[in-house]
């Protein structure tokens, strides 16, 4: 990591990605000025829908609404609200629709208890079966609802803080939580587990938010939580508490509050790209958290069963998309290939229109786009739906248009991607899709159910080797871009290896213009070879399924080629004759496991682009010519 990056590191652990929540109480002060500067710092988590609530004489008043901050506070005249106690949030829908019933806050059924939540709540079908058996009414089609009606049940007869303590015993996944209570209206109870939340502290005022950018207005003193701790704020005071393996909770020591209580110095414009110089680095750095809540909420989905199904009894299953999300196709296919036994036709989303009348009522069209707006897939998918296909759809975005016209729906939990190049949302579909291979070979008889049970355990160390992935790879990418003196490049790869090439030769294309080519490694000799002359720079992507690239390696190297391989430490390869122009470049172990390896190699590729971006002075952020999402034909 760069200094001006390590200067800020304070700000690095704090990457959960969907939504946004604030809440601010004060002494004699107006918080919604506040509140809503804050939901504007926050709205690169999410932009989905806003909502406000307001704590005043006993009463609980709420204003909310799906679309983005600016067109919700002109609608519902935001600024009309007034009060000492607010919270706010800001969505990226992962649970239902962003309509304006699913908006937060979230109430229980007195109407006294209000909600705005960060995370995901796994065992979300469960505890919605049970509360509406107990006779709760719900409104929304959100786990975040659970929460104002759990403590509800748990608040009878019982101070605040003990049911919210027993609400959070009877949830599992991940939460950052605000509460306001219409009974205690200088009191916010918070809550976190695994999704970003910080207090700030200020003068007669104090707040909580998902991010520093939005405390910044309160001051610059924050206090940092950790996960298992929940409490209250009330304007010049707070208790913070620490829940017990096994239930029960305690309160903690000065001490140990002001070990978590620093002063940051940040600009809030440094501070909304988390201290990092561009988004696209930032994004860079919150794979792990991302791919680990496409894990988290994607491993028990019912919906990944249905889809497997119906991959397992297709005709003919056709994998379309465009770009980055293409990439992630193309490893599905390998690996479906591999699990399943099934033979997929992944597709470039533009290209099938010219062979559509092919695709017949028995086939499944399994549809990837981040962002649920790419004109060319949404195409695609309407003319496999002319043809009676059925169309399974993936994708970053609940309710986008990919999202609203696929039979079944799957979706990855990035949070949002502000770089116009992916990164966190092509290693997040490459584990949904991973996850789906798997059930579908079990419903293939490829594998048995043991077997899929324990890979899809295994991928559960995917985050923590991606993390050390880039920590490996990032000062390497570094010192290769420094020393980088070419106007092209190939990347090259076998299997595996070749879908994580294209996806790195399309990085270093779109944000650094370098011309970088993909190639399967054993074609290369059909004719790109002849462009091999001395010094002419070749990445290698070495993956378990076809360690005989080093052959292909070594014939690049025998041209004079700068050779650059790149593998899972562990993984044997027969590099024996090398010479001085080839270099191993080792990254984290894999184990063999091959769904491992996208999450340990792709960074390397992702970094170099990026570094090399820089150092040429352009602006990763914002290639020139490309938009985020690409809505015409
Ligand atoms: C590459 C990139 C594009 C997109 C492509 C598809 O970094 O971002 O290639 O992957 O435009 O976009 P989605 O996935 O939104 O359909």
């Amino acid at each position: 990591m760069r200094n001006a990056e390590k200067a800020v590191s304070v700000t690095q652990r704090w990457k959960g990605l969907l939504c946004g929540i604030i809440g601010v109480t004060a002494v004699d002060l107006n918080v919604v000025p506040l509140v809503i500067r804050g939901l504007q710092r926050l709205e690169y988590r999410g932009y989905d829908s806003v909502g406000i609530a307001v704590t005043s004489s006993g009463t609980l008043l709420i204003r909310k609404g799906a679309g983005e901050l600016e067109a919700v506070r002109r609608r519902l005249s935001l600024d009309e609200l007034q009060g000492l106690t607010a919270i706010g949030h800001t969505r990226w829908a992962t649970h239902g629709p962003p309509n304006d019933i699913n908006a937060h806050p979230h109430t229980d059924c007195s109407g006294t208890v209000a909600v705005v939540h960060n995370g995901v709540i796994r065992n979300y079908s469960s505890l919605r079966q049970e509360l509406v058996a107990r006779g709760h009414r719900l409104k929304s089609e959100t786990d975040t609802e659970l929460v104002a009606h759990l403590i509800e049940e748990a608040s009878a007869g019982k101070p605040f803080i003990e049911a919210l303590a027993s609400a959070l015993g009877k949830i599992e996944g991940t939460y950052a939580l605000g509460i306001v209570n219409a009974g205690e209206p200088d009191r916010i109870y918070f809550a976190k587990m695994r999704s970003p939340l910080l207090i700030g502290i200020g003068k007669g005022v104090r707040a909580l938010a998902s991010d520093i950018p939005a405390l910044l207005d309160i001051g610059k003193t924050i206090v940092f939580l950790d996960d298992g701790e929940f409490g209250y704020i009330t304007p010049n005071d707070m208790a913070i508490y620490r829940l017990l393996p096994g239930g029960g909770y305690v309160k903690l020591t000065p001490q140990e509050v002001a070990a978590r209580t620093k002063v940051v110095e940040l600009s809030p414009e440094a501070a909304s790209k988390g201290g990092y110089p561009h988004f696209m680095i930032k994004e860079i750095y919150e794979q792990p958290e991302a791919v680990r809540e496409t894990y988290d909420g994607n491993v028990e989905d019912p919906a990944l069963d249905r889809a497997a199904s119906l991959l397992a009894s297709a005709e003919k299953v056709i994998v379309v998309a465009a770009g980055t999300s293409y990439h992630a196709g193309l490893v599905f296919s390998l690996i479906a290939a591999r699990r399943a036994r099934l033979l997929l036709y992944p597709l470039i989303a533009s290209e099938v229109s010219y062979v559509s009348d092919a695709i017949g009522k028995d086939d499944v069209l399994l549809a990837v786009s981040q962002s649920g707006e790419t004109y060319d897939t949404l195409e695609a998918m309407r003319l496999a739906k002319e043809r009676g296909a059925t169309v399974i759809g993936v994708t970053n975005v609940v309710g986008s248009a990919l999202d609203r016209a696929s039979d079944l729906k799957l979706y990855t939990r990035a949070g949002p991607e502000i770089g116009v190049a992916a990164t966190k949302t092509f290693l997040s579909q490459v584990m949904l899709l991973e996850l789906l291979a798997l059930r579908t070979g079990v419903e293939t008889g490829a594998l048995d159910r043991p077997e899929a049970l324990s890979i899809a355990n295994a991928l559960k160390s995917a985050p923590s080797l991606l993390s050390a992935a880039l920590e490996a790879s990032d000062p390497v990418a570094t010192a290769m871009a420094r020393a980088f003196n070419s106007k092209s490049l190939y990347v090259l790869g076998r299997g595996l290896g070749h879908a994580i090439a294209k996806e790195g030769a399309l990085k270093i294309k779109e944000i650094a213009y370098v011309h970088a080519e993909a190639y399967p490694a054993g074609e290369s000799k059909h004719g790109p070879i002849a462009l091999v002359e001395r010094d002419f720079p070749v990445m290698v992507v070495a993956t378990s399924d076809s360690p005989e690239v080093a052959g292909n390696a070594i014939e690049m190297a025998a041209r004079g080629a700068k050779v650059f391989v790149t593998r899972p430490a562990d993984l044997r390869l027969e590099l024996s004759s090398q010479k001085g122009n080839m270099s191993v470049i080792d990254l984290p172990p894999s184990g063999g496991l091959l769904e491992l390896e996208p999450f340990i190699l792709s960074p390397i590729y992702q970094l170099f682009a990026y570094r090399l971006s820089v150092l040429l002075g352009h602006n990763p952020d914002k290639p020139r010519n490309l938009a985020k999402t690409v809505t015409v034909e």
